[in-house]
């Protein structure tokens, strides 16, 4: 365990998944992937920002011809707790009609972010939606949207590392910690 401190607060931090191991899940999840996507082209929605290490490895590990594209949602509250009210701060470039869409996440916590991501890409009638994510915190979940690929599964505990931010910070650590003393 490390101790940091930032202007006012200082945080303890546990090693929860090494690189090694984000590594090993990645490409475990591009085989599934490859396998599943056999002889279709992907359009990947890449939901900014805590998602870009992870989609940057997950894309370079599938070998099924890809295409990406990047959303970027902002959820209203506190530093560590969703509000289920989301705003699009940038929306997609390309047309989604008729595609295989792979939505890729860091995190599916309340699930209100992607629950509402979904609705708003389901409207521009894409031929197949799938959502990927990195992190599930199936415990916290208040909504029962699918979630087709699981990178790891917590129940409790606030992370950051690997593009995870507590307030913008720390999304540059090569592997993912649990932070107390937020
Ligand atoms: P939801 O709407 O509650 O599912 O919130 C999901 C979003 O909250 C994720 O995409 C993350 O950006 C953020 N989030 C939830 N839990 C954590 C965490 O433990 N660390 C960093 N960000 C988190
Ligand atoms: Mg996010």
């Amino acid at each position: 365990m490390s101790t940091v401190s930032t202007s006012n607060v200082k945080l303890s931090m546990t090693p929860l998944f090494s690189a090694e191991e984000i590594a090993a899940r990645v490409e475990a999840l591009a085989a599934q992937i490859d396998n599943d996507y056999r002889g279709r082209e992907i359009l990947m929605v890449a939901v900014l920002k805590g998602s870009f290490l992870f989609i940057a490895d997950l894309i370079r590990a599938i070998k099924t011809p890809t295409v990406i594209d990047f959303v970027r949602l902002a959820s209203y509250g506190s530093a560590t707790q969703s509000s289920g009210i989301i705003e699009a701060r940038k929306d997609l470039e390309m047309s989604i009609k008729d595609k295989d869409v792979l939505v890729v996440e860091d995190i599916v916590d309340s699930g209100l972010t992607l629950e509402s991501l979904r609705t708003l890409l389901l409207n521009r009638q894409p031929a197949s939606l799938r959502i990927c994510t990195l992190i599930d915190k199936q415990a916290q979940r208040v909504t029962d949207v699918p979630v087709d690929y699981i990178g790891f599964s917590m129940d409790d505990g606030f992370i950051v590392g690997y593009g995870l931010d507590l307030d913008e910070r720390y999304r540059n650590l090569p592997d993912i910690r649990v932070v107390e003393g937020t």
